[in-house]
């Protein structure tokens, strides 16, 4: 998606796929500067550990604790985690403002973490529902469950949001679904953080439901448009970027 966005805008710049050990990736930094790269995307498993080989760390990413942009601005390296900024960008796009909105989030890992801090800081009222109950991260005002049919039925009766930040439906296992069907309706707003599938078991049953649904391809395309802006100081072609994703996906 970003080569195709490069390519629209008539931009010198090619996005690369570098696969980094754990152990070289303080070289790997070391070579980012070395070789002057305007910019880099970090992804498994190396977003933590990359954060102190860095000169600055964006509040937001240092508040999630995972860094998932890095932006070289002549030598000084700057750490962003536009993965809860494309989580927002995608919900504000869609007209939904979670401030003061009850968003139930689904799943503690990484992932979670980065769109809780991002939500909260937006000024909703989280739940987070979780198989297993290792939440030492979260912050005071949010409200922790574990997951079973009691603890969602209960928060999602009073839900106006209800985010899949588990790898629940995630291909090969597209067949399972995070909620039981029949808590799913409308007035619900349905975002799953998983996008391969496109469109998951929780979402087409929330879509049947009358629930307004949002993909994960929105956030990915989402978290690369914001990435693409901070390497390149233009806006990004966000709808050229999804098509482009599509068609890597095979999708
Ligand atoms: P990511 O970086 O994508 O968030 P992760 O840190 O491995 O990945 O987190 C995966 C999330 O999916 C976790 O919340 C995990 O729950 P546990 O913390 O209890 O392991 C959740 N998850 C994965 N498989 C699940 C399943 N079958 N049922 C419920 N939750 C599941």
């Amino acid at each position: 998606m970003h080569n195709a966005a490069f390519g629209a805008l008539g931009l010198d710049y090619a996005y690369l796929p570098f696969r980094v050990r754990r152990e070289k990736l303080g070289e790997a930094v070391a070579g980012m500067r070395a070789l002057n790269l305007r910019g880099l995307n970090v992804t498994i498993p190396h977003k933590v550990a990359v954060m102190p080989l860095l000169d600055e760390i964006d509040p937001l990413a240092g508040k999630i604790g995972a860094v998932n942009t890095i932006v070289n601005d002549e030598g000084w390296l700057r750490g962003y985690n536009t993965d809860a900024e494309g989580f927002l960008r995608v919900l504000l796009e869609a007209g939904i403002s979670p401030e003061g909105k009850k968003v139930v989030v689904l799943g503690a890992g990484g992932a979670s973490r980065a769109i809780t801090f991002i939500l909260l800081e937006k000024g909703a009222r989280l739940t987070i529902i979780n198989r297993q109950l290792r939440f030492d991260w979260a912050p005071p005002p949010v409200k922790l469950m574990e997951l079973n049919e009691a603890s969602l039925a209960t928060a999602l009766g009073e839900a106006d949001i209800l985010v899949n930040a588990t790898s629940v439906g995630m291909s090969p296992h597209d067949a399972f679904s995070p909620v039981p069907a029949g808590m799913l309706r409308a007035g619900l707003v349905v975002y799953d953080i998983v996008y391969n599938p496109l469109h998951t078991r929780l979402l087409k049953e929330a879509e049947a439901a009358g629930a307004r649904v949002i993909a994960g391809l929105d956030m990915l395309v989402g978290q690369g448009a914001l990435a693409f802006e901070k390497w390149t100081g233009q806006a990004a072609p966000a709808a050229l970027m999804k098509r482009a994703a599509l068609e890597a996906l095979g999708l």
